[in-house]
């Protein structure tokens, strides 16, 4: 039986630092982790499992800061080759860049290529696992699980259905968006690391007859997620009522076609009304909070204090959209978009909302996202001096919380020492 044990710095959680503050939080500035099968076999002092276990292989990462790899909730990995594409908002930047680039997903070579570079980027960042919205097309979602299967990856995705304002060729019918989706689940759904989520784009790119027929298909797959957009800008809004006059608010437009539930995953959600938010609460549903795409596409500020209760929040980049692969650039972006709303966050509710909070986010919490007996081995490994001016900022901390806090804000792939997917470095 191959064991390796990994030594350095080791951060963990046992609870939520948002409810329990940073008592939740465990730094061992000399700790381990024993891997076996793909797994977390043993944690505690690297001198104590070494002894215990002088058969392992051991890797020594010095000072290196251990952590569950991050867990990018909501992401666009169509959207690739267009991140930072220039002065639009949210509906001129859909017709403008995204949807002529996601044509070209009906060109399965096409999809392979992005696929790999997405995943080959996401892995550069310490990403070990996303969920991911794909295009129109079933190739794009069979190139997303193909790639992400080479590598051993955790991965959520799924067909984004959209039947109407969407170009020709980006457009299909309600039937075709649930046997689509429906055959694409029975396909990839539980095979490997791989899990189907059920995708309508948003509710201005669906007629109500696809909703309903997504609603139908989640109904028959309750075990499922089902992910879409929620509230992000107010000119989406005011267009969302104009489509749905009946609605209440744009959240009814998806209750009232069955795609409301705990299995729910709403990216953005900025602009909520009180009942929006009461209904979210009472079903117990999951936001993801995109701060880099926010701030890049000017949605406006998310508000943080929706976390804890019954809501679950998670962290994401939102490529495209967003205007990086990176977690520690969306945890800086989270922080800032905290300052304007006069919510300073912790290092610890930053790196907890990446891993764990985007694991409970996508229900995946029993398998990665903590750093604790029997997870998947799925790890990151900081360097926290990786830039001179990181390093020089570092020096001066006298805390966990101090020495990572530079990195979270400045740091980038030049931080990422080392990344282990199900206990093997990637
Ligand atoms: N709303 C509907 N589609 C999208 C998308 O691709 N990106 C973002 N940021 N918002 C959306
Ligand atoms: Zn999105």
């Amino acid at each position: 039986m191959v064991e390796t044990l990994l030594l350095g710095q080791v951060l963990r959680f046992d609870a939520d630092p948002f409810t329990q503050g940073t008592d939740a939080a465990h730094h061992d500035p000399r700790g381990a982790l024993l891997l076996r099968d793909g797994r977390i076999a043993a944690t505690g002092n690297a001198d104590v499992l070494r002894a215990a276990h002088p058969g392992a292989r051991v890797i020594d990462h010095g000072d290196g800061l251990i952590l569950p790899g991050f867990i990018d909730a909501h992401a666009h990995y169509p959207q690739t080759a267009i991140i930072a594409s220039w002065g639009k908002r949210l509906i001129d930047w859909l017709n403008s860049y995204t949807f002529p680039e996601e044509m070209r997903f009906s060109d399965p070579a096409y999809a392979a290529a992005i696929a790999a570079r997405y995943f080959d980027l996401t892995l550069a960042n310490g990403t070990t696992t996303v969920a991911s919205y794909c295009t129109i097309h079933p190739e794009s979602v069979d190139a997303c699980f193909t790639e992400a299967r080479r590598r051993g990856l955790r991965a959520l995705a799924g067909k984004t259905c959209m039947d109407r304002n969407a170009p020709e060729g980006l457009r299909d019918s309600a039937q075709a968006a649930y046997d689509d989706s429906k055959a694409l689940l029975e396909k990839w759904h539980g095979v490997d690391r791989l899990s189907y989520i059920i995708t309508p784009r948003f509710s201005p790119t669906s007629t109500p007859g696809q909703l309903a027929a997504l609603g139908a298909l989640w109904a028959e797959h309750p075990d499922c997620l089902m992910q879409t957009h929620l509230s992000e800008q107010t000119d989406e809004i005011t267009w969302v009522k104009s489509l749905f006059p009946q609605a209440r608010d744009y959240l009814d437009t998806y209750e009232a076609h069955g795609l409301l539930g705990a299995n729910g995953v709403y990216g953005h959600a900025i602009h909520l009304e009180p009942r929006e938010i009461d209904r979210l609460q009472e079903v117990g549903a999951a936001l993801v909070h995109c701060p880099t795409s926010n701030s890049f596409i000017g949605s406006g500020l998310f508000d943080m204090g929706l976390a804890g209760g019954n809501i679950r929040v998670g962290l994401a980049t939102d490529t495209g959209g967003g205007s990086s692969f990176s977690m520690l650039r969306t945890m800086a972006a989270a922080y800032e978009i905290g300052q304007l709303r006069g919510h300073a966050l912790h290092p610890a509710e930053l790196i907890w909302l990446a891993t764990e909070g985007s694991a409970r986010a996508l229900r995946i919490d029993s398998h990665v996202g903590r750093i604790a007996l029997g997870m998947d081995a799925d790890l990151v490994v900081l360097d926290l001096s990786s830039t001179p001016a990181i390093a020089q900022r570092a020096a001066r901390a006298d805390t966990i919380w101090e020495a990572l806090f530079p990195t979270i804000m400045m740091g980038d792939d030049r931080a990422i020492a080392a990344t282990y997917v199900a206990g093997t470095r990637r």
